[in-house]
């Protein structure tokens, strides 16, 4: 699906510093310790390109990856997370926006929501900037092994009707399990088909 190599290319903190915008880009945005740097790994099949930890907050920069030639996947720092100092959250929540509202390649944002709790008020939020920005979003389901059929049904109903009030919404819900492997060759292709 991708030729070229797979690698980190940089963390970013401002906009000055992002690399030029010559690719096709996908982000991925959600809650602290929602998944979105083992995801990344899975789908590049690199186990530890993106840093993942037990450590919520840990990914605090703009961290771009090349999935071959033509893609950048865009590792964004996480939301919500309740210890984060007021002016950390402030001055990521400007470049956030400023980040999804410029840039131009961005083609889609995937935003990771966890199989066992479905969309909160944080995603919400997040989910109204990207109406705003005029992003395409699409909800990822993550750690899909940790939760029983009957609670995951219940939660892609939740969510299922939360995309209902987003126009910047893609309707296919996407669930995955990095652990186990589902849903990742899905991603890949909706990732390749992107243009
Ligand atoms: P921040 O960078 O802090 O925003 O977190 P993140 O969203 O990048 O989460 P990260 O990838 O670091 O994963 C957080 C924890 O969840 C780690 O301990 C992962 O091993 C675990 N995890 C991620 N995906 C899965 C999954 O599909 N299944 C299971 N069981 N655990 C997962
Ligand atoms: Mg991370």
């Amino acid at each position: 699906l991708f030729t070229g190599p797979v690698d980190f290319l940089k963390g970013v903190v401002a906009m000055s510093g992002l690399p030029p915008a010559d690719r096709i880009e996908v982000c991925f945005a959600g809650r602290s310790n929602v998944g979105k740097s083992t995801l990344i790994n899975a789908l590049t099949g690199r186990k530890s390109l993106a840093r993942a930890s037990n450590t919520p907050g840990r990914t605090q920069e703009i961290n771009y990856f090349t999935l071959g030639d033509s893609h950048y996947l865009v590792d964004l720092p996480g939301y919500g997370y309740a210890n984060a100092p007021v002016k950390v959250v402030e001055k990521w929540q400007r470049l956030l926006k400023q980040y999804l509202s410029g840039r131009p390649t961005l083609r889609r944002a995937f935003v990771l929501i966890d199989a066992r709790h479905g969309i909160k008020k944080v995603d919400e939020d997040i989910l109204t900037l990207l109406d705003s920005s005029a992003v395409t979003f699409q909800c990822v389901l993550t750690k899909a092994d940790k939760v029983k059929a009957k609670d995951r049904d219940r939660v892609l109903a939740q969510v299922r009707g939360a995309l209902a009030k987003h126009p910047a919404a893609f309707p296919e819900i996407v669930l995955t399990s990095s652990e186990k492997g589902t849903g990742i060759a899905t991603l890949r292709a909706i990732i390749a088909g992107l243009e």
